[in-house]
């Protein structure tokens, strides 16, 4: 007889109920655990009340209750070795050890791994000094972008418009310390122009396969004005990828990145993440993540129609080349997040968010990032608060199923992007 699977998602946003929601269309997966998990993925997957702060523990239930593989969402569980204790028990897992999560947790361990394997990046310097970081920025023309080493929950980027702005983003990071120890070190790197891609790759650190290009977009406003934030939006797939873009960037960014962090002994598992800019020199890493992007996978997985649990089960195990080529819905998805009044400053939780009776229609679903449920009624709790994704045959389809659902959720304060996917339309 057939035994189900039993998976465990670690995370508790909108990108790991889409994960949850994937999985859970596999007919190899009899129950998902999830932790933290959030309520609003209470139909799929049950809550489990360990801590991934503890690694031996989370490692000790996963044994005790037969998980068979284990998927995590967050770059900081990674960056804590995570992967590394659930290897050590001799548990699947799909997510890098420490060392090569180092790929995200450090810029500086990121651009020099860069320059050491030739993958084309923005030109840099490392600064540990603030004299230096400074007399470096008085005696160049810049414009210069200011990275804190560390992880700094997204926010530990500067794209500085002017001299000032760039000696104000280094004293805040090595002198105020506005990101604890991850501002020690920073990056300063030329400024590149172009327009922005997301690739993610799912690896066994040998084999790839690519996941649909999705965009994000990351400024709060329309038109992209206003402060960054974690993403209020993504579509996919993008034709900003073209056949031969995508050979480049496979040949070029994902196959010496996942060889190369091979050859220095800490091989790659997991979802590796290359954020690029695409310039009229061709395709640039901006920045690598660990994981699955949050929006983009909640556009990305509304598509695939491979079983999302034998791709991660084969990654996680080393017999990705036995996997066949993803398959992957025609059409198009589009992501809305719906946030909270103030985010990406500060915001009020625990607001009343009335229409989330079902989360799923003919061509939306609605994936939840910042709710609670407090007496049978969803409020608030968090800056992004709900991913509305729409689908259609087209982008524009999409983008209308998912705009005509939002109108039907209401709670005080809610903002969101009214032009997602605006550059893809003004391409067509
Ligand atoms: P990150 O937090 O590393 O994702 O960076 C945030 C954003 O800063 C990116 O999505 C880009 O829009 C921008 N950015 C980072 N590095 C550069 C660069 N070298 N040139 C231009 N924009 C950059
Ligand atoms: N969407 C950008 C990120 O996940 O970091």
């Amino acid at each position: 007889m057939l035994v189900g699977k039993r998976v465990l998602v670690v995370g508790s946003g909108g990108r790991e109920h889409a994960l949850v929601w994937a999985l859970a269309r596999s007919p190899e997966v009899e129950r998902i655990y999830t932790t933290p998990g959030n309520e609003g993925m209470a139909q799929l997957a049950v809550k489990v009340q360990v801590n991934a702060d503890d690694p031996e523990a989370l490692a000790r239930w996963a044994k005790e209750n037969r998980i068979d593989l284990t998927v995590v969402g967050p770059e900081a569980f990674l960056a804590k070795g995570l992967a590394d204790t659930f290897q050590n028990h001799g548990l699947a897992v799909f997510g890098p050890t420490k060392a090569a999560a180092r790929l995200e947790s450090s810029k500086v361990f990121a651009k020099e791994f860069m320059a050491r394997h030739r993958i084309p990046t923005a030109k840099f310097k490392v600064f540990d000094d603030y004299n230096e970081a400074a007399a470096y920025i008085q005696s160049t023309p810049g414009p210069w972008v200011v990275k804190a080493d560390g992880l700094a929950a997204g926010k530990g980027v500067v794209v500085a418009n002017n001299r000032k702005e760039a000696l104000a983003a280094v004293e805040a990071m090595m002198v105020s310390q506005r990101f604890g120890q991850a501002g020690n070190r920073v990056v300063i790197e030329e400024k590149l122009d172009g327009e922005e891609l997301s690739v993610m790759a799912v690896t066994d650190g040998r084999e790839f396969r690519m996941l649909l290009p999705a965009q994000d977009h990351k400024r709060v406003g329309d038109g992209d004005q206003g402060p960054n934030t974690g993403g209020m939006g993504a579509y996919a797939p993008t034709t900003l990828l073209t056949p031969g873009l995508k050979q480049r960037i496979a040949q070029e960014i994902l196959a010496p990145a996942i060889n190369g962090i091979a050859a220095e002994g800490a091989p790659f598992v997991g979802v590796l993440y290359a954020g690029l800019m695409i310039t009229p020199d061709g395709p640039q890493v901006i920045e690598f993540n660990v994981r699955f992007g949050d929006p983009e996978t909640q556009a990305v997985l509304v598509l695939i129609e491979s079983d999302l649990y034998k791709l991660l089960d084969a990654a996680a195990n080393g017999r990705l080349q036995e996997h066949p080529e993803l398959k992957w819905r025609e059409g198009a998805a589009a992501c809305v997040v719906m946030a909270s009044g103030g985010y990406p400053g500060d915001y009020s939780s625990g607001l009343p968010i009335t229409g989330l009776d079902t989360l799923e229609g003919d061509e939306t679903v609605i994936f939840h990032a910042g709710t609670r449920l407090v007496d049978g009624t969803w409020v608030t709790n968090g800056g992004r608060v709900l991913n509305v994704v729409g689908l259609g045959k087209t982008l524009a389809d999409a983008l209308d199923q998912a705009y005509r659902r939002i109108e039907t959720i209401k709670f005080s304060g809610a903002h969101f992007r009214r032009d997602i996917g605006w550059r893809e339309l003004q391409r067509r």
